[in-house]
Parts: structure tokens; sequence; C-alpha cells
């Protein structure tokens, strides 16, 4: 029976951290996968996850199972940190999942639930894992152009274009922050601009908010998905708790589906319920337990967004160091823009010939698509990308 599986297509974020790893090159330089490394090169525990931890260790009584939908204090918690008072929290279906990835996946099942014929409007470009989750469950995909491949910022004139075709019943999945590959995000105006076209023909927002606290910061971030709640009939949100907890490997997030009334929340959050029982029954709960406790316990959550802040701030700095070091070497400003992104990521702009001898010449690892993890940078390897990109030729 085996024998007749297919090959499967690559991930070329998952082959990257592969080759990556393979080359014994000792000064090579990682930008690719999207994981948080301090100047060390080290992923760290956070300071409030590891206090948690220790005191889960402590108190845990019983590993049994919680419940399908995950604990209603982290749905409550978690809600409150990317909605605050947008919506009332009676409006708002819950369910943990396995991280975000798992919230996207249960949010597109959904709409294949709901809408099978739905059609789901995805920038052009997006993080890759959206479209192949979306082709392997047979829902029709609809790009909007989004990344002015001049400026390096949105192509918003380009994006409201291609909007203009939006039908009743689509599904526009937008990214809430800190734009994963592009690093170039719309304006609370502009997002504006969106919902109201959205609204206009019965369209239903899905936002994928990954990066909250990696951008302008936790509040900042989720501005854009609040107003989108706030303004919508209906809303998808898948939330990760991966990147800014650090607990990428532990799979926390989850997926909240705002409706109008109780009534719609009701119906939704059985069918999200039933999607969890489905496809892994309960969802894990190491992760999101420490991510309860952080939030909910006044000091261990001031730290943790003490370290956050620091976190994020140290990567803007990284961005205004190699934006600078760009025009030192290059006497232009055509590299400004990577001071204007936000989030651990940037597209270069350039092509894969040229990302692929960055990596061949310099050891320097980057997707093809020329998206660089900022976050794998510290102050020694700022010159020598900088360098190195002058060097090629970009
Ligand atoms: C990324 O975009 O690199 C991260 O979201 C990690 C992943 O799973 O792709």
């Amino acid at each position: 029976m085996f024998n007749a599986l297919s090959k499967q297509p690559v991930d070329k974020i998952m082959q990257l951290m592969h080759m990556f790893r393979e080359d014994p090159r000792e000064n090579k330089i990682d930008l690719g996968v999207g994981v948080y490394k301090n100047a060390e090169g080290v992923t760290p525990v956070m300071r409030a996850v590891k206090a948690a931890e220790r005191q889960l260790w402590e108190e845990q009584e019983t590993k049994a199972y919680v419940g399908l939908a995950g604990d209603p204090v982290f749905a409550d918690a978690m809600v409150d940190l990317v909605l605050g008072d947008a919506v009332r929290r009676q409006q708002v279906a819950v369910v943990a999942t396995p991280g975000g990835t798992g919230a996207v996946r249960q949010a597109f099942e959904m709409i294949l639930m709901a809408s099978p014929q739905a059609r789901v409007w995805v920038s052009d470009p997006t993080w890759p894992n959206h479209v192949s989750i979306l082709k392997y469950l047979g829902i029709e995909i609809v790009t909007y152009r989004y990344f002015d491949a001049e400026t390096r910022a949105v192509d918003f004139a380009g994006m409201m274009e291609d909007l203009d075709g939006l039908r009743a019943g689509d599904v526009v999945l937008l990214h809430g922050c800190c734009h994963n590959p592009t690093g170039a995000n719309l304006t609370l105006p502009e997002w504006q601009q969106v919902i109201d076209r959205m609204n206009a023909v019965g369209a239903t927002p899905m936002i994928d908010i990954a990066y909250q606290g990696f951008g302008d910061g936790l509040d900042a971030d989720a501005a854009a998905t609040r107003l989108v709640a706030s303004s919508c009939p209906e809303t998808l949100i898948a939330a990760s708790c991966s990147k800014n907890f650090g607990v990428y490997r532990e799979r926390t997030g989850l997926l909240m589906a705002v409706s109008q009334n109780e009534a719609g929340k009701a119906l939704a959050q059985e069918n999200l319920t039933s999607l969890n029982r489905l496809n892994y029954s309960f969802p894990p709960d190491h992760g999101a337990r420490v991510v309860t406790m952080i939030l909910t316990d006044d000091k261990l959550r001031a730290d943790w967004a003490a370290e956050l802040e620091e976190t994020r701030l140290g990567m803007l700095r990284l961005r205004e160091s190699l934006a600078g070091e760009l025009q030192r070497l290059s006497g232009s400003d055509r590299f400004g823009f990577l001071a204007q992104h936000r989030g651990m990521f940037s597209l270069l702009g350039t092509t894969p010939e040229l990302v692929e001898r960055l990596r061949a010449e310099h050891g320097i690892y980057m997707i093809g698509d020329s998206r660089m993890n900022i976050a794998g940078l510290n102050d020694e390897t700022v010159p020598i990308l900088a360098k190195a990109i002058i060097d090629v030729g970009i």
C-alpha cells in the first residue's frame, strides 16, 4: 500500500533548516526559520516560563485530560491578550490547538464544514504553509497583491484592486501584525478600508496573529485584529504563543471564532470542539498552562512583558543597524525599508539566484524568496551580512 504514496512537495523553510544543520562551515549564519535567537544565538526559555514551569512541577497533581476545547482559563486569558475589550467575551468561541499552525488548520477545516465552496484569499506572498494546507484540504485559493517590489512596502493600491474581485462567502486571510514573510504591514486606516470592502460584499476575515509583541508592542500589534473583530459580523483568529512566549516545541495556540451573538458563538463552539475531537482529541496542555499561569499572575506577567519588550527592542536595533550599515556601504537609502519593516522578518526583495550566492559564497542562509530572520543576527554578523549583500550585487 505504501508504494502507492507519492513524493510530497518540499517545505522550503524546513528544507533550509536541514541544509543549515548539514553545513560544516563554522561562520555560517542562520536567517532561516522563524525562531527568535538572542545575541549568543540561543533561543532562551523566557524567565517567566521557567518560573511557571518550576511552580507547575511542584503543584501539578494530575495529568488527566483537561477538556476538548482546552482550559477555559487559558481561553479567557488569551482572548483578553489578543482582543482586549474589542468584543464581548460571550461572542467568542475558543479552542486550544497545537500551536498556531493547529489553529490555522482548524480554521480552514471549519471554513470547509461551513461552506465547502468558499474561496480563501491569501496575500502574495504569504507563509508557505497557508498555501500548502489549503491545497491539501482542496480549498480554492485566490491571491491578492501585497508587496511592492520597488518600495518593499505594502502595495496597497494593488491589494485593493485585487480585492475588487471579492465575492460574498469568500474568506480573506490577513496577518494581524508582523507580516510573514515580508515584514511590511498595513496602517490602521488601510485596515479600515479592507474591512469596509469585506463588509460591503459579505466576505469573512481570518486573521493569523503569530507575532504579537514582536512589532510595535503587545497592544499596538493587536490593534488591527481588534478593529477587524469589532467591525465585521464574523471573524476567525488563529493565534500562536510559540514566539511571544518562546514555547515553540510545546505547541501552544488557539483558534477564536467571533460571532455576532451568543447563538452564533454556541454553534461555532460546538463545531470547533468537535473538530478538536476529530483531529487529535484533547489539545496539548503544558504550554497552555504555563501561558495561563503567566497571564493570570501579576508578577509573572510583568516579567514576561518586560522580557518580550527587550526582545522586540533588540530586533528593532538590529534592523536599524543593518539599514545603517547598508546605507554606509551602498551610499544610498535603498535599504531604508529594513528599519520600517516590523517583526522577525524582512523580505529583501531579491532573486533566488542571489539568495543562493549568499548561501554558497558567504554561508548566509535565508529563504529562497529572500526572507530573512532579523533575530538570527547580532552585532558581529550585521556588518558581515551587509558586506555580503553588497558583494553579491543586491
Ligand atoms: C516560519 O515562518 O519560519 C515559522 O512560522 C516556522 C514555521 O513553522 O514555518
